[in-house]
């Protein structure tokens, strides 16, 4: 045991809500030990890329204060199709050791940006059908993101010791709250406020992933321009609470009628799924992001892509400590997965 050793906790910097989560080991298991989030003002984040550092820096201070955490240590992520490149390719055999010393070089050809302005990181899945070849992940973090990100968090009073990509963090939840079916495709797909990011793994390992700019942010517009609302009130909508004279039945129309512009993009990732990796069936999509709270959204999604669709339980196996509110926690599961998979990274994993 190596005592003393700290959890780190995992911060979700998403463009619409700042969520930590610290999750201990405990008997073999886990058990969540904090869990907080609080809303961004729009506009705070736009693109992946940070506009307003000093008031991301004062929320960041906020939330920690409100999950009563005192760990110094954090996991967070960055995300976003301008700022991360993702690429499965297919090398040579080599050891981890070789493909560590020419990276570099082999990344060079994949990535639209300067190879000194990215990071570059890689994961060996294994060997492919042809013989002498492996399949291998490609991560490549543009340097200039990845510094804007470590810098407000470390102004926050929290020291960054891993960045992570939000569609491996959602993995990473997955891994551990799921029984992984070999040869089964499952698609993870989280709808965030301004992001929709998908990851298709196959028993356990990613085999495609894609992050588009569209999120259930349209839901919420569409919500204040039908009733001439400000967005805070449309948000109090979308989560089913009463406001002024507006019927459930009114807002719920106006965001299924929204919603729309988000079928189209998850049928479309999907489709260009199914042409890049010919045969490869999905079984389920899972579902996590504060979309998969909007009341009848996976039931729709289920319909409008003919495909079963499951909320994420990023709590499926792990514990929920007495000192928190369990039912609340469990109502928001799914909008907590990618904080979750962050809190479960430690320094020193791949
Ligand atoms: N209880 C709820 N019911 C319905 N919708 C909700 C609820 N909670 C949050 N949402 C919606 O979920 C969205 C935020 O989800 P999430 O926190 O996953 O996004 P994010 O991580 O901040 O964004 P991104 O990953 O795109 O940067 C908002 O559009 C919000 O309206
Ligand atoms: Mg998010």
């Amino acid at each position: 045991m190596l005592f003393g050793s700290k959890t780190p906790v995992g911060l979700d910097i998403g463009s619409g809500y700042l969520k930590v989560a610290q999750v201990k080991e405990k008997r073999g298991g886990y058990e969540l030990d904090a869990f907080d989030m609080i809303p961004l003002p729009p506009e705070l984040i736009v693109d992946g890329s940070i506009i307003d550092s000093i008031r991301l820096v004062d929320a960041i201070k906020e939330l920690i204060k409100k999950a009563r955490i005192r760990t110094k240590e954090a996991v967070i992520s960055v995300t976003g199709h301008s700022a991360v490149i993702i690429k499965m390719i297919s090398l040579p055999e080599m050891t981890e050791e070789e493909l560590e010393e020419s990276i570099k070089f082999e990344a060079e050809q994949y990535v639209p940006f300067d190879i000194n302005d990215v990071n570059v990181d890689f994961q060996i899945i294994g060997p492919r059908e042809e013989p002498g070849q492996m399949d291998v992940i490609l991560v490549a973090v543009k340097k200039d993101i990845i510094n804007e990100y470590v810098s407000v968090v470390k102004e926050a009073g929290l020291n960054p010791v891993v960045v992570d990509v939000d569609v491996f963090a959602m993995e990473n939840m997955y891994e551990v709250n799921y029984d992984i079916i070999p040869n089964t495709n499952v698609a993870l797909l989280d709808i965030g406020a301004s992001s929709l990011k998908l990851n298709i793994v196959k028993g356990g390992a990613p085999l495609f992933t894609r992050d588009t700019p569209i999120g259930s942010n349209v839901q919420t517009e569409a919500l204040q321009r039908e009733f001439n609302i400000t967005f805070e009130v449309a948000e109090r909508l979308k989560k089913g609470e009463s406001v002024e004279n507006i019927t459930e039945e009114a807002a719920q129309e106006v965001i299924m009628a929204a919603s729309e512009e988000i079928f189209t993009e998850v049928g479309r990732s999907l489709d260009y799924y199914r042409t890049s990796m010919s045969g490869e069936e999905i079984a389920e999509i899972i579902i996590s992001g504060g979309g998969a709270l909007v009341s009848g959204f996976p039931e729709m999604l289920a319909e409008r892509t003919g495909m079963e669709v499951r909320r994420s339980d990023p709590f499926q196996n792990i514990e929920i400590s007495k000192k928190l509110d369990e039912a609340y926690i469990r109502e928001i599961a799914p909008i907590a997965a990618v904080a979750v998979g962050l809190a479960l990274r430690r320094v020193g994993d791949r």
